[in-house]
């Protein structure tokens, strides 16, 4: 099961306590380890977690520094609970705009981790969806080539994804809003949509076992119909052929 997150609400959850949005940050980079274990717990295979999106640079530069010093130093702890969760690390996104020693962070935790044949933890940094397509088509484009399965080979290579990019069973967005703010949106094409008021500094197990329970309740149908249906529809079909 491939589970996504949007994690939001961190400056709103700092602003009602009078705090800085730097703070709220600080408390969502502590909901994120609870939220890993939790998904460990729960079998999730894959979790993939937004942590800075392309249009996040345009924030104002003092909290865009904060918040890569917290990549950073979230980085280094994550990986060590990574290891003993045999979780393996991998992070999605462009490279080229990150700094050396952010780039450095990433590739040494997902060095460290490469083995890990626990769950797989994608984070998500610089990323957007769009940017990702534009460029899978563009190099697409130069080899002539437009076939599904290169397709999902180039996203992956554009995406510095470890393997191709599993869709989306259930992606949860925290915060209240209820957009996907370009966010895998081709691996979310048959997604379940959760969306929860909670901002996610608040965000902790039972939530997220909430929304995983609610998951299990949802009807997918992937454009057929559901199962009792079929069975409805087989048996008139057979009472119809006598
Ligand atoms: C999400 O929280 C974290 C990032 C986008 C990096 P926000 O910082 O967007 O929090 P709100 O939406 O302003 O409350
Ligand atoms: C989405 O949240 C990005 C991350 C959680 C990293 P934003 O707060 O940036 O999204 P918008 O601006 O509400 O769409
Ligand atoms: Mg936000």
């Amino acid at each position: 099961m491939h589970v996504a997150i949007i994690m939001d609400g961190n400056g709103r959850w700092a602003a009602r306590r009078h705090l800085p949005r730097t703070a709220g940050h600080r408390a969502g980079a502590k909901a994120v380890d609870a939220i890993v274990a939790a998904a460990v717990r729960q079998r999730v295979g894959t979790l993939t977690l937004y942590a800075f999106s392309a249009a996040n640079w345009s924030r104002p530069t003092g909290e865009v520094s904060a918040l890569f010093t917290l990549l950073r130093r979230h980085l280094l702890t994550q990986t060590r609970r990574c290891l003993e969760q045999s979780v393996r690390i991998n992070v999605i996104g462009r490279r080229d705009r990150l700094s050396a020693d952010l780039r450095q962070s990433i590739e040494h935790s997902e060095r460290a981790t490469a083995d890990c044949p626990g769950m797989r933890l994608r984070i998500a940094i610089d990323y957007s969806a769009q940017h990702s397509l534009i460029e899978t088509c563009r190099r697409l484009q130069a080899e002539n080539s437009l076939d599904r399965s290169r397709f999902i080979e180039r996203l992956a290579e554009v995406d510095h994804a470890v393997g191709p990019s599993p869709e989306v069973d259930l992606l949860i967005r925290t915060g209240g809003e209820k957009r996907l703010s370009d966010f895998l949106l081709w691996e979310c094409a048959y997604a379940e949509l959760y969306f929860v008021e909670c901002l996610w500094p608040d965000f902790a197990a039972p939530a997220f076992e909430q929304a995983l329970a609610e998951y299990t309740r949802r009807d997918r149908r992937f454009g057929g119909i559901d199962a009792c249906a079929a069975a409805g529809a087989a048996a008139a079909g057979i009472s119809r052929n006598g």
